[in-house]
């Protein structure tokens, strides 16, 4: 804040006309998709996503916080200016394109069955009619699922919605579903913290992960463009992959 600024809110209780507040953008998060994003045991947002974008904010000069939030519906709240970014593990794909503007990608991830570790199932015996399969309301994979296997293939497993990742697992962990489709990286994440394993893809093609921001943002845009390669340019990138085990 400069002198003047800080003397005239002293007295005035604000800044001086014509003085503009700094624009904070927010970041909203899904709290529950390690290690992208997540919160700590303090509350505090955290993950891949978060320091990087910290980084990128912080290099291009412009501030930044991460707002938790439902992952469904976290587009429908970009556009209703509740957030003005989400960086947070959103793959990029032409349908969310029509709604929003991505970046460009910055991590590439596969998709994968996670089921119990003892179990024996494959992706083919695991997605077989009359079984549960787990997966995270309003994910790429939730819709690839529904349009490819149920619908044109005919399969008749059944899907089973939740908000998270880490909760699909849970259900894995306690034998409520045979398995659960996610991202490679919450899946990994995963077998690091319970009694399950990746047991291959079940046919999605890859994806990549970008930052979304709203069409007319087109300023923020080139600078987090900007940012993101200067990031991928400097040590501190391997740093990052490293402290979030990516
Ligand atoms: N690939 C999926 C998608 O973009 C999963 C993303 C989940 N990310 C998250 N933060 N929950 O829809």
């Amino acid at each position: 804040v400069c002198l003047v600024c800080a003397l005239s809110m002293l007295l005035f209780g604000n800044a001086p006309s014509g003085m503009a507040q700094e624009k904070v953008y927010v970041n909203g998060i899904d709290a529950n998709f390690p290690p992208f994003a997540f919160v700590d045991k303090t509350g505090k947002p955290d993950g891949f996503d978060v320091a990087a974008l910290d980084w990128i904010a912080k290099e291009m000069g412009f501030k930044v916080t991460h707002k938790p939030m439902d992952w469904d519906g976290i587009i429908p709240s970009l556009n209703a200016k509740k957030i003005d970014i989400i960086a947070s593990g959103m793959s990029i794909t032409e349908a969310r394109r029509k709604e929003v503007n991505f970046t460009e990608p910055y991590w590439k991830i596969t998709q994968v069955l996670v089921a119990k570790k003892d179990s024996a199932a494959t992706p083919e015996t695991a997605m077989k009619d009359g079984q549960k399969i787990g997966v995270q309301r309003g994910t790429t994979e939730a819709k690839w699922i529904e349009e490819n296997l149920i619908k044109a293939q005919g399969k008749k497993f059944e899907l089973v919605y939740y908000d998270s990742a880490p909760l699909a697992v849970e259900d894995v962990v306690n034998g409520r579903i045979v398995a659960a489709a996610m991202d490679d990286a919450p899946a990994k994440d995963a077998e690091k913290k319970k009694p399950v394993k990746i047991i291959g893809s079940f046919g999605m093609p890859d994806e990549t992960f970008g930052y979304a921001v709203r069409k007319e943002d087109t300023e923020l845009l080139k600078k987090l463009n900007e940012g993101l390669k200067k990031l991928q340019a400097s040590p501190e990138w391997d740093v990052l992959r490293k402290k979030y085990e990516l």
